[in-house]
């Protein structure tokens, strides 16, 4: 496995690769590895000849007050779990080596970053957007995988690929959960052992949401409604949204007579967790 920490390195590196016809395969993630990160991986590995995957964990997409000091961080036990899929080069730059102090250029996607986590995080998917384009240079991939845990992340990264003509397939990757159903994410290491219980709250509301949809509700308010009563249900979460959204646009819809994206966003004691599911009529 090849450990690449410049730009101009990546770069030769994927244009040797092309040039011998093979075709590349791209994971982009901010480290601190789980299962959820090595099932985008082995995606990647399945669809093309060459895999990259990059660590790199992007400031400009935390706010000044959010987690970018204290994100956590273990670059050797990535590489150990990223040999196992195994994949071909690491691309782990430093944020100097990603950022010219005088850098002024910015990729923003407005519509589909304006509801859900946007009024919650200011900057943070122009942060994103930018930092994935820059990747795409870097790397240049045929493929780029990316998880539908983040859902709005997706959208907009397959907004800015059909809008800015990027020669890059974006596949979305289903949520990889852990056995009793919290999502998989490298903030569930800030979890106390009992937050850890707390945060079950989220995947249990969206259970409750399908159940009721697949016993026939389709009001988009009611399924809020519902999502919101097992969440009040436990103490110490603290509900950010719950939202019923079309699944494409991100906009709010009052029925489920299209796939319909029910989202959540809570904080349990310091940590802001996410949760999804896509309601298909
Ligand atoms: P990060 O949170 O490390 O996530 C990297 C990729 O893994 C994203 O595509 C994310 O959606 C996916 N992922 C995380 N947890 C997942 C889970 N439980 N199931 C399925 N996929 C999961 O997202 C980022 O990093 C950054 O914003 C990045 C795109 C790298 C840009 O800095």
């Amino acid at each position: 496995m090849d450990i690449i920490h410049t730009p101009d390195e990546m770069q030769r590196w994927s244009d040797s690769v092309r040039a011998l016809g093979e075709k590349i395969a791209f994971v982009p993630t901010m480290g601190f590895l789980h299962e959820g990160h090595l099932a985008l991986m082995r995606e990647g590995r399945r669809r093309a000849g060459a895999l990259v995957a990059s660590i790199f964990v992007n400031p400009t997409q935390f706010g000044p007050s959010e987690d970018f000091a204290r994100y956590p961080r273990d670059f050797e036990r990535d590489c150990e779990m990223m040999e196992e899929v195994p994949v071909d080069a690491v691309f782990a730059p430093e944020p100097s080596a990603m950022y010219a102090p005088d850098a002024q250029t910015w990729v923003e996607v407005t519509e589909v970053t304006r509801g859900l986590c946007g009024p919650f995080r200011p900057g943070h998917f122009r942060g994103v957007t930018t930092v994935v384009a820059k990747l795409f240079n870097i790397v240049k991939p045929h493929i780029a995988v990316f998880g539908e845990k983040d859902f709005q992340q997706l959208r907009a990264i397959q907004r800015m690929v059909a809008d800015l003509n990027f020669d890059v397939e974006i596949v979305p990757f289903p949520i990889v959960r852990e056995s009793d159903g919290l999502a998989m994410s490298s903030r569930n290491a800030y979890l106390s052992p009992q937050e850890r219980e707390r945060a079950l709250a989220l995947s249990l509301a969206l259970r409750a949401v399908r159940d009721r949809f697949e016993a026939g509700a389709c009001c988009a308010e009611e399924l809020v409604q519902t999502a919101k009563c097992v969440l009040r249900r436990t103490a110490g979460v603290e509900i950010e949204y719950v939202e019923a959204v079309d699944s494409v646009t991100l906009e709010r819809v009052s029925s489920i007579d299209r796939p319909v994206l029910v989202a959540i966003a809570a904080r349990v004691g310091r940590t802001r967790l996410i949760d999804n599911t896509v309601l298909v009529p």
